[in-house]
């Protein structure tokens, strides 16, 4: 008797830890770096990698207007896609002595 006790306590702390470990994971992928890398690392892998760019959240919106009148995002995201994407890219590819900051 004692021992299924022992075994459901280690049941519901195990699935617990699990499904923690589930939550942490899909955390773990931002929408904008998903948006990111579907939108832009067609191109931008290899020798064209933007590892090393840091820019600015208004030059970042710069270039990605420019891939736009370039015709190479198709299709064009959304509004709030790219606002998504401009707040990723102004968060973890900014220079480094303003990250985090973002205008808007
Ligand atoms: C269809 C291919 C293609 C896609 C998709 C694409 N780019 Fe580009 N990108 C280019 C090419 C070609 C250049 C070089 C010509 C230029 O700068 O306009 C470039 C240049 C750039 C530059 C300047 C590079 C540097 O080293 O200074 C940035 C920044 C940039 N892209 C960002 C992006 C972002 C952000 C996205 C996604 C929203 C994106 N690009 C999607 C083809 C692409």
């Amino acid at each position: 008797m004692r021992s299924t006790r022992f075994l459901h306590w280690f049941l519901i702390v195990f699935l617990a830890s699990t499904s923690f470990t589930f939550a942490v994971e899909e955390k773990a992928v931002e929408p904008g770096a998903k948006i990111f890398e579907e939108t832009c690392l067609s191109c931008h892998k290899g020798k064209e990698t933007l590892d090393q760019v840091r820019l600015t959240r208004d030059k970042w919106k710069e270039a990605v207007d420019r891939m736009i009148d370039s015709a190479f995002l198709d299709p064009v995201p959304s509004k709030d896609k790219l606002k998504t994407l401009l707040d990723h890219l102004a968060k973890t590819k900014g220079p480094a002595d303003s990250v985090g900051a973002s205008k808007n």
